[in-house]
This record gives C-alpha cells, sequence and structure tokens, in this order.
C-alpha cells in the first residue's frame, strides 16, 4: 500500500541568473497548483531596504535586523504571467526589486551569513499544503535538503545575458550586452565563491543545462522529472 506523505512536497529549482529559472518555475507552481518561494526577491527586498534606510553593505547587525523585520507582502498581481505583486513598507516595488541595481545589492547581501540565518525561517514558512516550488541558489543543498525532487539549470553566461538583454529591451531600458555579460559573470563569482552558502549543485541534483532550449522544452521536462516522482 502506498505510504501517505507526511511533509509537505518540496521541488527546489537552484541556478544561477537567467538560467530561466523565474519563468519556468512560476509555470510549475501554476501548472500543479502549488506555492511558490522566490528566494531571490527576499535578498532583493534587503537590499532594496537597506538603500532606503541608507544602511551601509558592511554594516552586517544592522542588515541582519533588517532581513529579520522585513515588512513585506506577496499579493496576486493582475497580469497573465502570474506575477506577484511585491509590498515593502506600503510600498508597490514590484518593478523596483527588479532592477540591475537591487540586484546588485542583493548579491552583496547575500554574502552575508548572518542575512541567509535570518531568512531561512521566512523562505521555510512558504512550505504549506499542497506543495513548493522553490526557486533560488541554495534551495536544495540549505533551506530544503529534504527535497523530494531537486534541480539545477545552468546555462552559458552569453545565453544568460543574452536572455537578460532581450527582457530589459522589451522593457524599453538602455543596455550594453558585453556589460551585461561581465555583470553577470561577476555576479557568479560573487555567488559561487562566498564561504556562506555557494551556489551550488546539491549532490542530490539533477542538472539541467537550458543553453538553447525554450521555456516550455524547460518546463516539459521538469514537469516529467516532478511526475516521475509522483509529485504531479
Ligand atoms: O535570483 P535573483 O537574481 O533574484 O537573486 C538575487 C541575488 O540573491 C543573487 O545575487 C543571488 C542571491 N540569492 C542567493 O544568494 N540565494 C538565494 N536563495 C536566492 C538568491
Amino acid at each position: 500500500m502506498k505510504q501517505p506523505r507526511m511533509s509537505v512536497p518540496v521541488i527546489t529549482i537552484d541556478g544561477p541568473s537567467g538560467s530561466g529559472k523565474g519563468t519556468v518555475c512560476r509555470l510549475l507552481a501554476r501548472t500543479l497548483g502549488w506555492s511558490l518561494l522566490d528566494s531571490g526577491a527576499l535578498y532583493r527586498l534587503v537590499g532594496l531596504a537597506a538603500r532606503n534606510h541608507g544602511v551601509d553593505m558592511d554594516n552586517h547587525p544592522a542588515l541582519e535586523v533588517l532581513a529579520g523585520h522585513l515588512d513585506v507582502q506577496f499579493e496576486p498581481g493582475d497580469d497573465e504571467g502570474g506575477e506577484l505583486r511585491i509590498v515593502l513598507e506600503g510600498d508597490d516595488v514590484t518593478q523596483a526589486v527588479r532592477s540591475e541595481e537591487v540586484g546588485a545589492l542583493a548579491s552583496q547581501v547575500a554574502a552575508v551569513g548572518a542575512v541567509r540565518a535570518a531568512l531561512l525561517a521566512r523562505q521555510r514558512a512558504f512550505r504549506i499544503q499542497p506543495g513548493l516550488v522553490a526557486d533560488g541558489r541554495d534551495m536544495g543543498t540549505e533551506v530544503f535538503p529534504d527535497a523530494e525532487l531537486k534541480v539545477f539549470l545552468t546555462a552559458s553566461a552569453s545565453e544568460r545575458a543574452a536572455r537578460r538583454y532581450r527582457q530589459l529591451i522589451a522593457k524599453g531600458d538602455t543596455v550594453s550586452l558585453p556589460r551585461l555579460v561581465s555583470d553577470i559573470e561577476a555576479r557568479d563569482r560573487r555567488d559561487t565563491e562566498r564561504a556562506v552558502s555557494p551556489l551550488r549543485p546539491s549532490p542530490e541534483a539533477v542538472l539541467l543545462d537550458t543553453t538553447g532550449l525554450g521555456i516550455k522544452e524547460v518546463f516539459e521536462h521538469l514537469l516529467r522529472l516532478a511526475r516521475e516522482r509522483g509529485l504531479a
């Protein structure tokens, strides 16, 4: 007889910026009817809150306090893609958290161990029935080590920069592609070389290189993996 599952199932999807995680995680969560944790948004929010409160990136105790007391709401958005509206201290910051500038701040606060520890409980609170799709860098290694399915997505730095370039141009931003490539390489280095929770695949993770693959192909591959584990 099949045993009932004791814990809330989690699918972790880790990987570097631009590996296509955000979109496929949203699609997967919507298809399964599960919650979604965009953990990168939490680090971005700490970076944004630090900037708004004039907190220096070297002031780790103050960053820890900000991370532990983030006043944030994720509200259902009204667009087709299912993007959530993010409200920080009463202000709609949905657009602001996605900026390159806030991404760079996020990468700095994410290297602070006390900030990561302060965000652990908040991330784990997203694990509610019927299941959770968790998008990040250390979802499978640190936050949900007991996840039922762990995936690590990669793509070449040039492909990831080209994807980001298309997104920014579509939003009407002026950006330089070579600059994006070097920014992505610098961020990868910071994320993979940091002492606390460096970006690396969990030994149990399924590795998927998305270079040359479309979102739909990646999504279908993940759905197949979820089905194979009895999660869908
Ligand atoms: O996925 P993103 O670009 O929104 O993430 C922003 C930054 O936060 C990025 O530099 C990596 C970091 N991050 C992290 O260290 N751990 C996570 N679980 C998610 C993001």
